[in-house]
């Protein structure tokens, strides 16, 4: 993912309808931004600190993805309840442009939560990994649907940067006092994804050294997701529990109001 080839993804993807484009790991490079805006294409940012949202702000982003570091994959350190208003706080001076809340949204009644500190929306990651259409390896699948959670950490070990993760051997292994410290990005990626690869494989294959191995990136919502679903079930899931949040904080207001009028 160097300049280079970034620019040859997005030459591709430019020549679809697509409504936005969204860019992690750094401010989004300005001719990038540019040719979006030319296209009508709306440009988001992941954002992990109240600084990150200023250069991106500086920089011409319409969207924030404010990602805490509940998070799976890549995050920073600071909890989405801190990080979101912090971001809303910081982008004051910018009306044009949406926070999404992001880190740890696994139901309807935390997007509920979300909206209601001024976030436009919800950006959610991990919750799709246990779905039935999902990518995810049946052996870390049922490692999820179990998981506390505890069970997760944050270690440079697959990218070189601090990703959020299932706790595993492989985790474990690099975090001992033995373990040589990850590469820089992105040699430490280059370096893991084919054993990763290969892990999996053998999991899959039932070798029982490669399932203690095997794990992938997953935030802490892991805990909120204890049963296989199918994609359509868990968008379901997420707009009754929401409706159920948003009445039952909108009769925390209407209650002591209705009392005022009845005189009670
Ligand atoms: C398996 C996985 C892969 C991810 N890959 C990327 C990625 O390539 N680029 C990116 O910007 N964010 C990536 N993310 C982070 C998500 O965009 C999102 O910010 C995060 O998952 C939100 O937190 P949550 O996992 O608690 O829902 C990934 C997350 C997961 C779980």
């Amino acid at each position: 993912m160097r300049p280079h080839g970034a620019a040859r993804m997005l030459e591709v993807a430019f020549r679809y309808p697509i409504k936005m484009y969204v860019n992690a790991l750094g401010v989004p490079p300005p001719a990038i931004i540019a040719e979006a805006h030319s296209k009508g294409i709306l440009v988001g940012a992941l954002t992990g600190s109240r600084r990150h949202a200023i250069k991106h702000a500086q920089a011409g982003v319409d969207v924030l993805v404010a990602a805490g570091g509940e998070a799976g994959g890549h995050c920073g350190e600071i909890a989405t309840l801190v990080l979101v208003p912090e971001v809303i706080d910081a982008i004051r001076d910018y009306p044009h442009m949406d926070v999404l809340a992001a880190g740890g949204i696994a139901t309807g009644r935390q997007m509920a939560a979300c909206m209601a500190m001024g976030a436009a929306g919800a950006w959610c990651g991990s919750v799709w990994l246990t779905t039935k259409e999902a990518e995810t390896i049946p052996t870390v699948k049922e490692k999820m649907l179990k998981a506390s959670s505890a069970n997760t950490v944050r270690s440079r070990s697959r990218t070189g940067k601090p990703t959020r993760q299932l706790q595993s051997a492989w985790s474990d292994a690099w975090a001992s006092k033995e373990a040589p410290d990850p590469l820089p990005m992105p040699l430490q990626g280059i370096l893991t994804r084919p054993v990763a690869a290969k892990v999996d494989k053998l999991a899959e294959a039932g070798h029982p050294g490669a399932k203690q191995l095997a794990a992938y990136f997953v935030g802490q919502c892991v805990g909120l997701m204890n049963s296989e679903q199918s994609v359509r079930s868990v968008v379901y899931d997420f707009m009754t529990d929401y409706a159920e949040a948003v009445e039952r904080l909108s009769a925390t207001v209407a209650a002591p109001a209705a009392r005022s009028e009845t005189g009670s």
